[in-house]
């Protein structure tokens, strides 16, 4: 079979091997898929050993999704714009680098939470290598506009000027969000402290989606915060699994169904 793996620091909560084995199952796949735990310092040994070894892909996850994207010999434009690589395929000496971050959270919000992108008014809260990930995928279904928010304003605008070719965008403050968003997606890492960012309650409205791209088993202060103030809200599960199905798609040329993992972690 096939050998694949997640590699991060941690790594041994990832879920990734439990989600590709059903997907392959599901398939007819023949992979085995593991997790694999480098060395804070020694990503790229960990990388190349289990290439060396036959590994035939890996996933990527914190803190190396940028080591990922200078180790790669190509990159796919979704991965050159995010600047990060969470997928790698090795083939012979070529290591490809590609990002299904974006594309899974858009396939989470059309396919999952049945909601047509284009045209929308979209807004995005954070200026990390999270919002980088994403935003290439969702100008793509061509909305009326994204407006990023960030604390750190300078940070918004840089992230804004990189994709400014791809479509229409916005910037601010927290303070000057005045008015109504179709989506608000929460790229910060505030939900890992148990905190939210200081976002107005104005932006949402009756079926705003507020989309946390942070999960864990309770909501995130986000999420309660969005859904008081009337919106619908989804944690990032859908996009984690998404992001995987396109993985899988690019590894081995067709996209699995998502639903049966959905249902197995009980969602
Ligand atoms: P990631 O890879 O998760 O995006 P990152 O690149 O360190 O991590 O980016 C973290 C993002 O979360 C930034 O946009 C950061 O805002 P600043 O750039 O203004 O610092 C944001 N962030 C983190 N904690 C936050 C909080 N408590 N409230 C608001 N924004 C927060």
């Amino acid at each position: 079979s096939d050998r694949y793996a997640v590699v991060g620091n941690p790594v041994g909560h990832s879920k990734s091997p439990e989600i590709h084995t059903l997907f392959a199952q599901q398939t007819g796949q023949d992979i085995e898929y593991t997790r694999l735990l480098a060395p804070l310092n020694d990503f790229k040994t960990t990388v190349m050993r289990f290439a060396g070894e036959g590994g035939h892909g890996m996933n990527v996850t914190v803190p190396f999704k940028f080591e990922a994207f200078d180790l790669s010999s190509q990159l796919t434009l979704r991965a050159k714009m995010a600047g990060a690589v969470n997928t790698l395929r090795f083939d012979g000496a070529a290591i490809y680098g590609d990002n299904t971050d974006g594309a899974g959270l858009v396939a989470d919000i059309t396919r999952n939470a049945g909601l047509s992108l284009s045209g929308s008014r979209i807004l995005l809260l954070g200026a990390g290598g999270a919002a980088y990930g994403v935003m290439l995928p969702l100008l793509e279904r061509k909305p009326d506009f994204i407006h990023i928010a960030n604390l750190d304003e300078s940070k918004a605008r840089e992230l804004a000027g990189r994709f400014s070719a791809y479509g229409k965008i916005a910037v601010s403050s927290y303070g000057a969000l005045r008015e109504r968003f179709d989506v608000v997606i929460n790229a910060t890492s505030a939900g890992l402290q148990n905190a939210m960012p200081p976002v107005p309650s104005a932006v949402f409205q009756e079926n705003t989606l507020a989309l946390d791209l942070v999960y864990a088993d309770n909501p995130t202060p986000f999420m309660t915060f969005a859904n008081r103030y009337g919106a619908k809200v989804r944690d990032g599960f859908g996009m984690l699994v998404e992001q995987a199905a396109e993985s899988f798609c690019v590894w081995r040329g067709v996209r699995p169904d998502t639903k049966p993992v959905f249902a197995f972690f009980g969602r």
